[in-house]
């Protein structure tokens, strides 16, 4: 890649607040949410009109590789919240706080929370549970963090669901969950994931709610969606959730684009001319005439060598 492409100016769309998606709620305007882990997603998203970008945990499986959320640690988090500030200005940045960095203790939660704005660029954060994380929420926003909440299937704890399958299909789950989110609203939350729960039920919440309900597989009643932006692409293949719905195939245009390299460069077809550098023909008869005498074939080897002027 050339080192003289010039950094894009950020776009003159205007900035997204966490007021302006309550304000978004109640015109009635669904909110749009895509996750992003990187800068030329984040300059994507940005030129699309994203209202807002999570830079999930999810990071742990869609680019890191992880079986479960559980191993992301603060550090990969703030390295991949920097490289989407970079990219995106105007849409509300979110970082989703791993796993152990806010269950611990309230002044580790406002600590780790602080790091997102004060390092990586983000604008809030999210974090996992309802009513066991009032004490964090409520600290957290003191300090002058917009919280995002998150309920519904809450996948850093999976070992204590035991699977991804969804939640408050029951009236005293969905009873509970609707107090939780209540108590997130109380706490001081600006919104709320709604993640994997029934539609009507993600609907009343939304609707007894004066913040935004921003769903992923729940339902079309929520104030905004949500999806992981490698689900939605097509690149991340490996589990894909029923709610899902599958915008392009990046990961098989990858793997041809991939294919295709692999197949010129073995058939001598790339590089062709037009990628390689020029030498003038001056200069290379007074290479070859400088090399004379010397040991055959060096010459030959030589020229070929790349050195920077
Ligand atoms: O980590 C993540 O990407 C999320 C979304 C699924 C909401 O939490």
């Amino acid at each position: 890649m050339s080192t003289t492409t010039p950094v894009p100016a950020p776009t003159e769309r205007k900035k997204v607040t966490t007021l302006s998606l309550r304000q978004k709620k109640a015109r009635r305007e669904p909110i749009s949410m895509l996750t992003a882990y990187d800068y030329p997603t984040a300059l994507a998203l940005e030129r699309a009109g994203i209202d807002s970008i999570l830079v999930g945990d999810s990071l742990a499986m869609v680019v890191l590789g992880y079986p479960t959320t559980l191993s992301v640690t603060m550090e990969d988090m703030l390295h991949h919240c920097k490289a989407v500030a970079r990219g995106a200005h105007a849409p509300l940045l979110i970082g989703d706080m791993p796993f152990m960095s806010y269950q611990a203790s309230v002044s580790e939660a406002v600590h780790n929370a602080g790091r997102f704005l004060q390092e990586a660029g983000m604008e809030a954060v999210k974090l996992e549970g309802g009513r066991e994380r009032l004490e964090a929420v409520r600290a957290i926003v003191a300090a002058g963090i917009p919280v995002m909440g998150h309920l519904g299937v809450t996948p850093q704890s999976i070992n204590a669901f035991g699977s991804f399958r969804p939640q408050g299909r029951s009236a005293p789950a969905a009873l509970r969950l609707l107090e939780d989110a209540r108590l997130l609203e109380d706490a001081g939350c600006f919104g709320i994931v709604l993640e994997s729960v029934p539609a009507r039920l993600a609907e009343l919440v939304s609707r007894r709610l004066a913040i935004p309900t921003i769903g992923i597989g729940a339902g079309a009643g929520c104030d905004g969606q949500v999806l992981v932006s490698h689900d939605l692409l097509g690149l991340f293949d490996r589990f894909t959730p029923k709610f899902v719905k599958r915008y392009a195939d990046l990961q098989g245009a990858m793997r041809q684009a991939f294919e295709s390299y692999i197949a010129e460069v073995g058939a001598h077809q790339f590089p062709g001319p037009e990628h390689s550098v020029e030498m003038a023909d001056e200069e290379w008869t007074a290479l070859l005439a400088a090399l004379d005498g010397q040991a055959p074939g060096v010459g030959q080897a030589q020229a070929g060598v790349r050195k920077d002027e």
